[in-house]
Order: C-alpha cells, then sequence, then structure tokens
C-alpha cells in the first residue's frame, strides 16, 4: 500500500510546493513510483509541472481524458453522482517516469464548506457520511492503479476543513518551514492545532457512521516525521547569523511546544528510528539506545534537512520543469566559470535532496519492526 506524506504548514510561502515537487523526483530517481498530489486551490503545483502560464490551458486539460483532476476525481461524493469515485487519470512528466501529477483544481475551494460540515457532525448526518473518506479513497485509487509506492500531498497554506482532513488520514507528515519570524511563529499555532486534529479524527474513526460509509474514514495516525528548514543564505558555508538565530528559534519552538504535543498524542514513531534514520547526527548529538526520552525530542526537533537558498537553480527549475537538483548544461544556459559554479551548487542539493530522500524511505519502512 502507498504510503501517503503530507506536506503541511498553514504558513503560506515556505516551500510546500517546491519540496513537493523536489522530493518526488528524488524518490523517483531512486525507483520508488511516486503520486504529487495538488491539493491546493492555487495549483501551483500543476502550473508548475505542466508548466500553464494562464487559466485556459487548465481548462483543456480538464476537459480531455476522463477523470483528470482531484476535483473531478471527488465529485462522485460531493456533488452525490450516481458512479463511484474511479482513479484519476494522472499527468505524466517529462524526464521522469516514476513520478505522476494528480492535478489540482480551482473549485476544490467549493468542497471546503461541505466537507466542514460533514467533519463537524462527524458522522451523525448520513448524508454526509461519504465526504470525510473520500479524499483518501480517492488517493488510494489513484496509486493502486499507478502502483505508486508514495503519495506525497501538497496542501494548501490554511487550517481549513480540506487540509484537516488530509492531515489525518495521511501516514505520515513533514512540516516544510523558511527560517524567519512567521515560521518561528507558526510552531505555538501548529501545537494548538494538532491535538485538536488529532482528537477529531480518532472520534471519527470511532463513528459507525463514518465507518460505514461507502468511502469509509480511514483509520490512521500520522507520525512526524522531521521540519525542513529552507532559504537561507550561506556566508562562510554555515548559515548567515540572521537566518541561523531564526533555524534555533525554530527548533527550540518544534523541541518545547511541537514534540510534547506530538508525544502526547502519539503522533511521533519510536524514538529509535528517528536515530536510525540519521545515524551520524545522532553519533554527533551523543543520542543512543539508551538516551532518556528528553534527548530523543532534541533530536527529533532537528531539521530533516536544511537547505540554502537555491539561488538562480529555482529558476531554472521554474523554468523548465525539471528538479532544482538535475539540471542539463543546455538547461542551465551558462558557461565557464559561471556554470561550474552552478553546477557545484546544484551537486551539493543533489546530495541534500538524497539524503532527505534516504531517510524518509527508512523512517516510513522500518516502523512495522519496531
Ligand atoms: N530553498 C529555496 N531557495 C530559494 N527559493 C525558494 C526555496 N524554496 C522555495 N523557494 C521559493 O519560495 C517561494 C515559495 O515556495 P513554495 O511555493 O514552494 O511555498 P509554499 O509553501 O508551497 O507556498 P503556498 O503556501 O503559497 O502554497 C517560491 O517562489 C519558491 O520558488
Ligand atoms: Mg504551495
Amino acid at each position: 500500500m502507498a504510503k501517503q506524506i503530507a506536506l503541511f504548514n498553514h504558513k503560506g510561502g515556505v516551500g510546500k510546493t517546491t519540496t513537493t515537487f523536489n522530493l518526488g523526483w528524488m524518490l523517483a530517481n531512486k525507483g520508488k513510483k511516486v503520486i504529487i498530489v495538488d491539493c491546493d486551490p492555487q495549483c501551483n503545483l500543476t502550473g508548475m509541472v505542466l508548466g500553464f502560464k494562464d487559466a485556459k490551458r487548465f481548462a483543456s486539460m480538464y476537459g480531455s481524458n476522463g477523470v483528470t483532476n482531484i476535483r473531478e476525481g471527488l465529485a462522485p461524493a460531493f456533488e452525490s453522482r450516481p458512479a463511484p469515485i474511479e482513479a484519476v487519470n494522472c499527468e505524466s512528466i517529462d524526464g521522469q517516469s516514476n513520478m505522476h501529477l494528480l492535478p489540482g483544481h480551482i473549485g476544490l475551494a467549493e468542497y471546503e464548506v461541505p466537507l466542514g460540515i460533514a467533519q463537524e457532525l462527524s458522522g451523525s448526518l448520513v448524508t454526509l457520511q461519504n465526504l470525510p473518506g473520500s479524499l483518501h479513497y480517492l488517493f488510494s485509487k489513484t496509486a493502486d492503479k499507478y502502483n505508486a509506492d508514495f503519495i506525497l500531498v501538497d496542501m494548501s497554506p490554511s487550517l481549513g476543513p480540506i487540509n484537516q482532513n488530509l492531515l489525518t488520514t495521511s501516514d505520515y507528515f513533514i512540516v516544510p518551514m523558511f527560517p524567519d519570524y512567521f515560521s518561528a511563529m507558526a510552531t505555538e499555532s501548529l501545537a494548538s492545532i494538532l491535538p485538536k486534529w488529532s482528537a477529531w479524527a480518532k472520534q471519527g474513526k470511532k463513528s459507525p457512521t463514518l465507518r460505514d460509509a461507502i468511502y469509509p474514514f480511514p483509520d490512521k495516525q500520522p507520525k512526524f516525521l522531521g521540519t525542513i528548514i529552507q532559504n537561507y543564505r550561506i556566508k562562510w558555508k554555515a548559515p548567515a547569523k540572521a537566518f541561523q538565530e531564526w533555524i534555533e528559534e525554530i527548533k527550540r519552538g518544534v523541541e518545547e511546544r511541537i514534540i510534547p504535543i506530538l508525544r502526547e498524542n502519539d503522533m511521533l514513531l519510536p524514538d529509535e528510528l528517528y536515530m536510525k534514520a540519521r545515524p551520524d547526527e545522532a553519533v554527533q548529538m551523543h543520542v543512543n539506545f539508551f538516551s532518556p526520552g528528553s534527548v530523543y525530542d532534541s533530536f527529533i526537533s532537528q531539521p530533516l534537512i536544511q537547505l540554502s537558498d537555491f539561488n538562480s537553480l529555482i529558476a531554472l527549475s521554474q523554468k523548465h520543469k525539471a528538479p532544482i537538483f538535475d539540471l542539463s548544461d543546455d538547461q542551465i544556459g551558462q558557461s565557464g566559470v559561471v556554470l561550474a559554479n552552478t553546477k557545484a551548487s546544484m551537486q551539493r542539493f543533489h546530495a541534500l535532496f538524497a539524503e532527505l530522500a534516504e531517510r524518509i524511505i527508512m523512517l516510513t519502512g522500518n516502523a512495522d519492526s519496531y
């Protein structure tokens, strides 16, 4: 069964979409079959992957080939159509045959209110019983069709009912952050919202009405994989001082506010697994099998990976619909020393994304043996 990973932070513009695309591509490079799902009505991921610059291009894709996007996929549940939810015909991705895109739709926003009502009533209204389980059902059906190992869910920057649903019906979640005041503040609101959502999902799982729906509410307990902190300037091979201060502030916020809440709500993997996924850092931080819980809290609050500013690679990546770490010389379009510098930077990010993908494969692959 495909593992579903949500990329979640209600703070906007922190790298959710960029990470979904680049991480998906790297997992696919490693032989995993990946579906990236655009659950943001802004449709940034869809636009970027398919290179759309205007609404006309979206319209021509939507009408083209059966069920082609998230909204049409969900319509049987949300618009009470007498047809079952079917797998979406995903878009293939140039240059990466192991990855597919389940496209977004601006009209997904219209499902926010009915889903909110269905979730608020937590299954007491039979007419809405099929909504809370429908998103997960659609993704699973689509993942089966493409034989996927991973479903990466790109979420909108909000704390609305769709995100509540996506997070609580995923197997895992990652929290992307930028090293700034807003992300540091977000640690507080995340610590307040996550236990509420988790409590709601526990109730949902117990509700006979939701369990017996055509699209049953899935029995999930999402686990935190970690944060990703990115987009800072480097000085002498380390984050510049002002950025380093925010990185430390975020780590502190995660350790002191978020991790204890996740522990209380059973949203962490076994402590040792975090250590196994990052053995070198564990040695550096003197974390071992006999460490007390507080040492693990500090370890788990270390970002899964830190990525500096991609600089010109981000513009090239968007222009060529290719990952920041896999651009050809032609796509880079530079020469001499400038090209050599860009390629050196690209190789550094290649190594970092490879490490991130390995860590995620380890964290999501071994939990059963603990
Ligand atoms: N490491 C990075 N270096 C430089 N620019 C970056 C980096 N990561 C992301 N960006 C840029 O930052 C902006 C926001 O990134 P992105 O769209 O991925 O964030 P998001 O969290 O998905 O935003 P939203 O909440 O609006 O969906 C984009 O313009 C992206 O190109
Ligand atoms: Mg986005």
